[in-house]
């Protein structure tokens, strides 16, 4: 109940009255008090007006899941939440909730990870009450070798929400790192259980850099936040709403072709490598070219050269641009 009423109260503009709760809930006068309360002591700033009712003021900087349930308007992309104040890694119990049978579209999101991982065995900073760290946990009707694609949806995603309630520019430095002003604000790391032919299930975690003031040592080189861009702190609950609101879109997108074919000018678009000289790190062998942008299938096309255009597989591959990290 608690989580209808703070529905309630965010679709209403003005107040709505303690009977009209009571009606909605068929519960008694009592009992919208306390479940209001409730919400209070959790940060909501909610006035209470005699003969007029209860309004919505303020909300708190929280990702509990009865803000994010309040918020989620998706058919499928976080029909159940599990958050968690603190724990190790949300790809580790996303992975859990998946051997266990959760539902395609679980979302596992935390305010803190003490065990967060980063992709090639690195670690995640994931400090509390800053940052958005979430991993989604789907069961793709396709067969495993399609599900490269998804990486690289999410990271569209991200930039595409990112966009639209932040109003700043975001880029995709290739396949899957989000970055702003030429710096990174977001990881992703996805991983999946197959069986023979068939994907068990797959998650996709995502750690966004929001509201951190401060990048440590080295790491600031090359990460930043949306804060230290934009200077304006950003809602992590609505951010992340508008996340899962963007993936689920073009996850259905992607499902129709399975690729990235009506995607690709987006997808593009957003690409800050594109036509610019690269270094492709692949352990074959380095070389170097320009990036023509992504085909189809995901991989990045490079020129090198004697004119050739050579398909890059993310898969055990990095990039990096000549000067720097992008
Ligand atoms: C990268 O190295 O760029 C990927 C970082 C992915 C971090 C996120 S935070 C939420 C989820 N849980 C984890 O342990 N990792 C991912």
């Amino acid at each position: 109940m608690k989580t209808g009423i703070l529905k309630l109260l965010r679709e209403h503009e003005g107040y709505i009255s303690g009977q009209e709760l009571c009606r909605q809930f068929g519960v008694s006068r009592t009992a919208v008090w306390k479940a209001v309360n409730q919400l209070k002591e959790e940060g909501y700033g909610i006035e209470a007006v005699q003969n007029k009712g209860y309004r919505l003021r303020s909300n708190p900087d929280v990702l509990s899941s009865s803000e994010l349930k309040s918020r989620i308007r998706n058919q499928w992309a976080g029909s159940s939440i599990y958050y968690y104040e603190e724990t190790g890694s949300t790809n580790i119990d996303a992975k859990r909730l998946g051997e266990e049978g959760a539902d395609h579209g679980t979302v596992v999101v935390a305010d803190k990870q003490n065990a967060g991982r980063g992709r090639r065995g690195r670690t995640w900073q994931s400090p509390a009450g800053k940052d958005i760290y979430f991993t989604i946990l789907l069961r793709p009707r396709f067969l495993p070798d399609k599900a490269a694609g998804l990486t690289l949806v999410m990271a569209l995603s991200v930039a595409q929400a990112v966009e639209r309630i932040c109003g700043l520019q975001a880029g995709i430095k290739w396949p899957n790192d989000v970055v702003m002003n030429g710096k990174k604000i977001c990881g992703i790391l996805t991983e999946m259980n197959v069986e023979t032919d068939y994907i068990q299930h797959v998650v996709i975690g995502v750690g966004i850099n929001v509201n951190l003031d401060e990048m440590p040592g080295e790491i600031s080189r090359t990460a930043t936040s949306i804060l230290l861009e934009s200077g304006k702190e950003t809602a992590r609950a609505e951010l992340l709403q508008e996340v899962l609101a963007r993936f689920e879109e073009n996850y259905g997108i992607y499902e129709r072709k399975l690729d990235l074919r009506d995607m690709l000018g987006e997808y593009n678009g957003h690409l800050v490598n594109m036509g610019k000289q690269v270094k492709v790190l692949d352990p074959k062998g380095e070389f170097e070219g320009i990036a023509r942008g992504i085909d189809a299938s995901g991989e990045l096309l490079v020129e090198t050269q004697d004119g050739k255009t050579v398909k890059v597989y993310a898969g055990e591959v990095s990039v990096r641009g000549m000067y720097g990290y992008v």
